[in-house]
This record gives structure tokens, C-alpha cells and sequence, in this order.
């Protein structure tokens, strides 16, 4: 007798709520002209992304159990998952490519080269980089991968969760948000924040994002 899609759904569920996600922690006191105390309340609002995570799955686990996974309240909660996974994960590539020993990317680099082949120049890509981090409202303006194509673009994503090219690598995060620089500037002030950010950008982490397609084995002949 086959299983009722609701109950299956129950059990992933209930999986999802028993593995729940953990804070993680970031050195980085120091960064040029972002403040320690921008960053300190920066992470405050992370890890309530991380505890939102765990209570929207443990709550949705509760309502599948309890025979209520077709209601309204399930299907909402079920919506607003795209929300909370994605600031959680979103903030930990945003911290992680940041750093207070920051090194211009190497010139010599693949991905450097790749960015030049993509936009023209290097220069090219920053600047388009740059006008997507200042669209106007809230969001996120990231580079991509297409694992498909090699294929490297820069995505604003509005709020955590619209804009997300499906399955792209995502090689360089950048919050827009204006909490991410409140504490230091003015809403007006964006652009001081984005060069600020440019200051401090962990290189290294953005080139291991970009080494990590040559192993998962979803490499195009098109590259
Ligand atoms: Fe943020």
C-alpha cells in the first residue's frame, strides 16, 4: 500500500528537526573600516537566523506529526523556509569571505583570468559587482559559478531568498542589507561600506569556493 506523501514528508521532517543547525564562529576583530562592533552586532543577527532555522523545522515536524501537514499554517511556515535557510547560510559566506589579513586576489590567479575572460577585466568586473551592490533595497549582491558552463556572474538577490540562480556556485557573498553597516554609516552611505568591504575580502576563501568545482565532478566541456 503505497505511503501517504504527507507522512513521507513527516519523516523528512522529523530528520530535519533532529539535525539542527549550529552557530559557527568567526574571527574578525580588526577589519579595516568595518568595526568590531558592526561585526558584533552583525553576528547577533545570525545566529537568530540560525535559531529561526531550527524552530521553523521543529515546529514544521510538530504539524506534520500531529496530522496537520496540509493546513495553511504548514504550507506558510513551508514558505517562509527560503527565508530563514538563506540568511542563515547566506551571513556564514558573507563572514567567511571576509578577513582583517586581507590580500589583493593574485593577478595570476584562474580565477582572476576567468573574471578578466567574463567581463573584459578584472577592473570590469568590480565595477559591475559594485552597481550590483547598490541597487536600491534590501539584499545581496553575489558572484556566481554556473557549474554548467564554468560561466562566471554577478546576481542581486532580494531579501535572503529571490534571485538565487538555481544550482550556481555562489564564490563571493556580500551583504547589502543596511545592518550590515549601520553602526558605521549612514543609510546613504552605502558606497563607503562597499569599499570598506573590498578592503577586507578573504580572497583565499572566494579561490577555494572557486578550486572546489574541479572536485565535485559537474565540470562542462564548454569551459
Ligand atoms: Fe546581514
Amino acid at each position: 500500500m503505497p505511503m501517504n506523501p504527507f507522512t513521507l514528508r513527516g519523516y523528512a521532517m522529523k530528520e530535519a528537526a533532529m539535525r539542527e543547525y549550529k552557530v559557527k564562529h568567526f574571527q574578525l576583530k580588526g577589519l579595516n573600516g568595518i568595526s568590531d562592533l558592526q561585526i558584533e552586532t552583525h553576528l547577533e543577527l545570525y545566529v537568530g537566523y540560525v535559531t529561526n532555522t531550527n524552530r521553523l523545522n521543529a515546529q514544521l515536524n510538530e504539524l506534520a506529526g500531529s496530522g496537520r501537514a496540509s493546513s495553511p499554517e504548514y504550507a506558510e511556515l513551508t514558505r517562509r523556509l527560503g527565508f530563514e535557510y538563506n540568511g542563515m547560510r547566506l551571513h556564514e559566506l558573507y563572514f567567511e569571505n571576509l578577513t582583517s589579513h586581507f590580500v589583493e586576489l593574485n593577478h595570476d590567479s584562474l580565477l582572476y583570468e576567468r573574471l578578466d575572460d567574463a567581463f573584459g577585466r578584472f577592473e570590469s568586473w568590480r565595477r559591475d559587482f559594485v552597481a550590483v551592490a547598490t541597487m536600491r533595497g534590501v539584499g545581496w549582491a553575489a558572484l556566481y559559478e554556473d557549474p554548467e558552463t564554468g560561466r562566471l556572474s554577478n546576481h542581486w538577490i532580494t531579501l535572503h531568498e529571490h534571485g538565487h540562480p538555481a544550482g550556481f556556485r555562489p564564490l563571493l557573498v556580500m551583504d547589502v542589507w543596511e545592518h550590515a553597516f549601520m553602526v558605521d554609516h549612514r543609510p546613504t552611505e552605502r558606497e563607503r561600506y562597499i569599499d570598506s568591504f573590498f578592503a577586507n575580502v578573504n580572497w583565499a576563501e572566494v579561490e577555494h569556493r572557486f578550486g572546489c568545482r574541479e572536485h565535485d565532478g559537474h565540470m562542462s566541456t564548454h569551459t
